[in-house]
């Protein structure tokens, strides 16, 4: 992922190139500015999962964290990214409490309300195998009675869960490819409810929808 960083560095410092994402041969622009939206910006959709969010949150793959403040406003939110300049760029926009790590290996010492993963966040754990530990990851890191809420887009209909491959393209240039993994909402309420989750999917609207665990 390291030129989406970059392209998000660059955007941020007013550098603007479009963005784009190869995924099965077709190509399309991911817009950057996304990241840089204000709270008034944000889809309905994100709001409501902010709307569900109590006590101490943790976010999982926080990016910029353009929707902090929203967040910040009655709870105490930590994010987490694993990269450095994307932490840098949430810093300068004011979202200070974030902190480069890689989530897998963040110590359990400290328990959370709520743990959410925005954007399609879970897919970061690139296969079904490491989707299983990000959630028993996830319980470890939660308090008792505590929630996880995942939005989930790039749905899968046809089958249980697609490992995809992204090749980004910046300065018109092919960069090295990254995985995620996308699921079907019925497919992976059953794997987190295999986790000891209770679980339930949310509608959102046709491209998106979350999905709300409680442990
Ligand atoms: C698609 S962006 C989403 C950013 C943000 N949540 C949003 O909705 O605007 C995914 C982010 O997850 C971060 N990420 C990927 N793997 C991670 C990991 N293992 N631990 C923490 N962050 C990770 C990436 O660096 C990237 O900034």
């Amino acid at each position: 992922m390291d030129v989406f960083w970059e392209a998000l560095y660059d955007h941020f410092h007013g550098k603007y190139e479009p963005f784009f994402m190869e995924i099965y041969g077709s190509i399309d622009e991911h817009h950057l500015e996304r990241y840089f939206r204000s709270v008034a910006q944000l889809s309905r959709i994100e709001k409501r999962i902010i709307n569900e969010c109590y006590g101490d949150i943790l976010d999982i793959g926080c990016g910029t964290a353009n929707y902090f403040p929203l967040l910040n406003t009655q709870w105490n939110v930590v994010g987490i990214d694993i990269s450095e300049k994307v932490i840098e760029v949430a810093h300068k926009m004011g979202n200070t409490n974030t902190m480069v790590g890689n989530i897998f290996s963040l110590p359990h010492d400290k328990k959370f309300d709520t743990i959410t993963m925005f954007e399609n966040n879970i897919g970061l754990a690139e296969t079904l195998e490491w989707t299983k530990k990000l959630l028993q990851k996830l319980s470890s890191l939660l308090k008792p009675k505590g929630q996880f809420l995942i939005q989930l887009s790039g749905r899968v209909k046809d089958k249980a869960y697609a490992e995809v491959e992204l090749t980004p393209i910046y300065k018109g240039k092919k960069w090295t490819a990254f995985k995620r993994i996308n699921f079907n909402k019925d497919f992976l309420k059953n794997l987190i409810e295999n986790e000891g989750f209770s679980c339930k999917i949310v509608r959102g609207n046709k491209y998106c929808l979350f999905i709300q665990a409680k442990k």
